[in-house]
């Protein structure tokens, strides 16, 4: 039987968490230390299922990865022509990233790549990715634009001026990676800001990225260079908690050490919007910026999301439903229909998941509308969630245990260990009553 969560009323979190590293950061540390000239060495790696499927398709095609503890990876790089097809097809799991990444990593290797994942993946679309590096000269086959993703090698690839039809940094990525083994200049624009990790890093590995307003180029035929690669705590992560602490920590809960890149703290905008009582102390850093923040129980007032804070809080929507739900009036958002492509059709898994607790919303083509109720006494009747093998929906619903009547069960629940190992645990060392069956 699939694993379920069994989450018991609570009404307090309290204390300090860190949550583990980063996962956009260790997939893209794992792929450019593979290419790169040299050793990376990798901390606050996120030892998840999605990063682990990246790791294993890197050894699969020759990369040596020594790992001497759970969090710490060292990758023996093999420079940009070193790679060697695999045996066998490339299982990506349940991870969009990685699929998305090395569609544009593997498109000008020599060999030929095929790409495949778990049941929510092989659903998930590969189009978007492969009109592009089809543009600059690319042979690729997907199925009715899902996986198996086909990559024939050995095709000469040209740089391309491409505009993003939608905002994804996965599909600006998979460009500008492509891009690093065409002729001539790639650039990428994208219609809205969108998470950055790719051009921060390939920079760090010594690529010369050109970044001119929503503009990102970068020249053919450069050589990455080894570097140390420290693994912020993910902010994605640390969201079920910024949403816990909001609805329930009375002395506050800290997070340490989270990532708080621009291109991904929409959330805390959101929170704020609704009247949050959330502190960033920022933390010196060399790299991607970091900070321990600070979360305490407030009056959540309903909000029109702003459609800027869109592209930036793309993964946190789920639990940032939560936190509307127990905010005194409506809250819309619009301009979210990627969510219907992630893991999950989240907009409607999760206007499932909310009626079935006795929230009143209206599910929107690009959108939902929430009827909050704000005040402390409890929101949520208790019922039956269908995560749909959603790691982020599972999560979410286990937060608003924090205003619920009665025990909510989460079934489907295997894939929290895609991006969060350790998150029973560390929600019970908050406060939460967390049991899983
Ligand atoms: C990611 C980009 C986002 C995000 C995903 C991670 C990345 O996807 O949802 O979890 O690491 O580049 P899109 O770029 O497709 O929106």
């Amino acid at each position: 039987m699939k694993p379920r969560y069994k989450v018991l009323p609570s009404t307090r979190v309290a204390g300090e968490i860190t949550v583990p590293g980063d996962k956009s950061i260790s997939h893209r540390a794992l792929m450019f230390g593979g290419i790169a000239n040299g050793t990376t060495d990798i901390t606050g790696f996120l030892a998840g299922e999605d990063c682990l499927s990246t790791m294993r398709a890197m050894q699969a095609m020759g990369v040596g990865i020594e790992r001497p503890e759970d969090q710490h990876v060292i990758v023996h790089g093999v420079g940009k022509d070193g790679l060697q097809g695999a045996a066998s097809p490339l299982d990506m799991g349940n991870a969009g990233t990685a699929i998305r990444l090395y569609m544009g990593l593997l498109a000008p290797q020599k060999f030929d790549s095929t790409l495949i994942g778990d049941e929510s993946l092989m659903r998930r679309p590969m189009e978007r990715v492969a009109k592009p590096l089809r543009l600059m000269g690319a042979r690729i086959e997907t199925v009715e634009g899902r996986p198996p993703v086909k990559i024939h090698g050995g095709q000469p690839l040209r740089g391309i001026d491409y505009s993003l039809p939608v905002a994804s940094a996965q599909v600006k990525s998979a460009v500008l990676l492509a891009g690093l083994g065409a002729a001539g200049v790639t650039s990428v624009t994208e219609p809205a800001p969108t998470r950055d990790h790719t051009e921060r890093m390939l920079e760090a590995f010594g690529v010369k990225v050109t970044r001119e307003g929503a503009k990102a180029s970068l020249a053919g035929g450069q050589s990455l260079q080894a570097t140390d690669v420290v693994v912020p705590a993910d902010f994605s992560s640390a969201a079920f908690f910024l949403v816990a602490g909001a609805l329930g920590a009375d002395d506050g809960l800290l997070l340490r050490n989270v990532g708080i890149n621009p291109t991904r703290t929409g959330l805390l905008d959101m929170l704020k919007l609704m009247g949050a009582d959330i502190r960033v102390h920022g933390r010196p850093s060399a790299g991607e910026p970091l900070a321990d923040i600070e979360v305490r129980r407030s009056a959540l007032k309903g909000v029109q999301v702003p459609l800027d804070l869109v592209p930036l809080s793309i993964d946190e929507f789920p639990v940032f439903f939560i936190a509307a739900a127990c905010a005194d009036g409506e809250t819309v958002v619009r301009g979210a229909h990627e969510l219907r492509v992630k893991e999950s059709d989240r907009l409607a898994v999760m206007a499932d998941g909310l009626t079935a607790l006795g929230v009143r919303n209206e599910l929107l083509e690009d959108g939902i509308r929430i009827q909050g109720r704000g005040g402390t006494t409890p929101v949520f009747e208790g019922g039956t969630i269908d995560s749909h093998g959603d790691h982020r929906i599972a999560m979410s619903f286990a937060v608003a245990s924090l205003r619920a009547k009665a025990p909510i069960e989460i079934l489907d629940v295997a894939n929290v260990a895609t991006s969060f190992p350790g998150f029973v645990e560390l929600a019970r060392q908050a406060g939460l009553q967390i049991d899983v069956a």
